[in-house]
């Protein structure tokens, strides 16, 4: 099957599915899960809550059938969902996907990115926002040494992975880490991105002044180092991406909050409950989990699928204010997949 990619009401296709296959993370970082909020009571979602390795295969048949091409697994934190090998196969055997990714914060790689990699798996984004432990370990809320997950980005690298690094960037609370993880990860040619720290959820403290925008960041790095633009990959890339001139190592930067990229965004989100997001700050999304148990058929729940992307008209970042970072409800970061 092979149909026409729909557009959206700002002619955007989709290209892009966000598969997020558990709420549950073994950190608490303070931007995301605050501890206060998710804590040992917090209801997560119960296993027959969670689409099956086979629901997510279908509807990733369905969703490439209109046109996307990648796949990046998300959750909270995806490698605490048992036989991800298993679905990373199932994915790339899928006709239509060419690229998948994986995000996690690092932990439990150790034990997994072997298994992953013998999968097909080629491309892992790990989380860190500080080499400093002490301040690492306050801002995954779990006290966890940074050393841990220098060492897990070791050995994924030598059983052959794509290493890229992610570091959320706050003022005051890890900017000055911003040219030490710079050094660091340029000596060892591994992409960093910076990320703008953006309002995701309801409850993880937001607020303009506490954004450092790439601006800043750039100038910083400026300072040391010597940088030149590189082209996009791909029409839509998220990263606005530089390269350190006379290495081959880059640093990338994220910048919803300075300069929105909603123009060119591809990205549908699948939360691991099954319900289908057309934006990071959605309130609501589409439950595709009930016509899929209820038995729908394929070209049921494609029409579904395709008439939810041509009502999209998300552009969130475009329109972010105080006041909506601070009134418009919206879906947690590790529930959406991020
Ligand atoms: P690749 O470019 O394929 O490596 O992946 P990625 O950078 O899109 O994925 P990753 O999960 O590493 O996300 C990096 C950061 O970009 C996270 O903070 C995401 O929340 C953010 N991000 C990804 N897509 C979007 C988007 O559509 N909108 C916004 N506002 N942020 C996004
Ligand atoms: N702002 C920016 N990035 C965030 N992430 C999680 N919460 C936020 C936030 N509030 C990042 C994680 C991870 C990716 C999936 O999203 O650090 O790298
Ligand atoms: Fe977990 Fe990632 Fe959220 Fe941190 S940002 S709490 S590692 S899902
Ligand atoms: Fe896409 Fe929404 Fe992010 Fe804009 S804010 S880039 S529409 S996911």
């Amino acid at each position: 099957m092979n149909l026409h990619t729909p557009t959206d009401r700002l002619r955007r296709p989709i290209r892009d599915l966000r598969i997020s296959v558990t709420d549950r993370c073994n950190f608490r970082c303070t931007y995301c899960m605050p501890k206060e909020i998710f804590g040992d009571d917090f209801a997560f979602m119960s296993k027959n809550e969670l689409l099956t390795f086979e629901e997510i295969e279908r509807l990733t048949r369905l969703f490439a059938s209109i046109g996307v091409k990648k796949i990046r697994l998300t959750g909270g934190e995806p490698l605490l969902r048992r036989g991800m090998p298993d679905l990373v196969s199932r994915i790339l055997k899928v006709q239509g996907v060419e690229d998948v990714g994986l995000t996690t914060n690092g932990l439990l790689l150790g034990a997994h990115a072997r298994p992953l990699h013998d999968a097909g798996l080629r491309r892992l984004n790990v989380s860190l926002d500080a080499l400093d432990s002490e301040l690492f370990g306050r801002l995954n809320g779990r006290g966890i040494d940074s050393a841990q997950i220098l060492r897990q980005i070791e050995q994924a690298q030598q059983v052959g992975f794509d290493v890229k690094v992610n570091m959320v960037v706050q003022k005051d609370a890890n900017d000055a880490e911003i040219l030490p993880m710079a050094a660091y990860f340029k000596e060892r040619g591994i992409a960093l991105r910076f990320i703008e720290f953006m309002d995701v959820g309801n409850d993880n403290g937001w607020s303009f002044k506490r954004v450092v925008t790439k601006k800043e960041i750039f100038e910083r790095l400026s300072a040391v180092h010597e940088l030149e633009p590189v082209e996009p990959d791909y029409f839509g890339e998220v990263a606005s991406r530089y390269r350190y001139a006379g290495t081959n190592a880059e640093v990338g930067f994220i910048t919803s909050v300075s300069e929105s990229f909603c123009s060119s965004c591809t990205r549908a989100r699948l939360s691991s409950n099954g319900i289908f997001y057309t934006c990071l700050f959605a309130s609501s999304g589409f439950d595709l989990r009930a016509p899929l148990r209820g038995g729908a058929s394929d070209e049921e729940l494609l029409e579904q699928i395709i008439g939810v992307w041509e009502d999209r008209a998300d552009r969130y970042s475009d329109e972010r204010t105080e006041q909506t970072a601070k009134n418009r409800k919206k879906i947690n970061m590790s529930y959406i997949g991020g």
